[in-house]
């Protein structure tokens, strides 16, 4: 038993020397979602709490991420969230995208997936009240709705 108990700790120790790189990517601020939509203040500080810190080039990245194996975790979380649908960037997607990228915030919103539970378990500023859900879900789809009717159909 002790034996195990060692061999665990010599994993973890090892573990320590492979950090996550936590530099935020460079961005453009002027391609931020909340920028070009001058998404109201409230609206806005909700959106950055609930969703920034895996959909956009500013994650503000915990202490513990500097524990290992949680950081991977985390990281893994950033990059897949970034890879559907990175805010920061939300200006360079073509109108299309856009407007289904915002479909699919309050679709899953409406269902409760988004933020994820592994998140707001720790991130309590995260959790949207039922208030919040309804405000966020009509800003989307009002902000859909402006982007469908600028856009020409194809
Ligand atoms: C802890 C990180 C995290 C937070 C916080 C978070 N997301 Fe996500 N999100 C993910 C990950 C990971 C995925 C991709 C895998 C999945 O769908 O579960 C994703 C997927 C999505 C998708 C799907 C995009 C696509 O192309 O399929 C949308 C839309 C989305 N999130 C919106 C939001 C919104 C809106 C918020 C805030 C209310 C939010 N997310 C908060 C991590 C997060």
């Amino acid at each position: 038993m002790k034996k195990v108990l060692v061999a665990l700790l010599v994993v973890l120790v090892i573990l320590q020397f492979f950090q996550i790189d936590k530099t935020n990517p460079e961005f453009d601020a002027n391609q931020d979602f909340l920028k070009i939509h001058e998404t109201p203040t409230e609206i806005a500080s909700t959106i950055k709490a609930a969703c920034y810190d895996c959909h956009s080039n500013q994650s503000v990245y915990p202490w513990y991420t500097n524990i290992q194996p949680v950081g991977w975790f985390v990281k893994n979380h950033i990059e897949e969230g970034k890879e559907h649908l990175n805010f920061s960037e939300f200006g360079t997607y073509t109108p299309k995208k856009q407007a289904h990228k915002l479909e699919e915030c309050y679709e899953l919103i409406e269902k409760g997936e988004m933020p994820l539970s592994s998140y707001t378990i720790i991130h309590k500023e995260a959790v949207l009240t039922e208030a919040q859900q309804a405000e966020l879900i009509s800003y989307f789809k009002d902000v859909e709705k402006v982007i469908n009717s600028n856009s020409s159909p194809d």
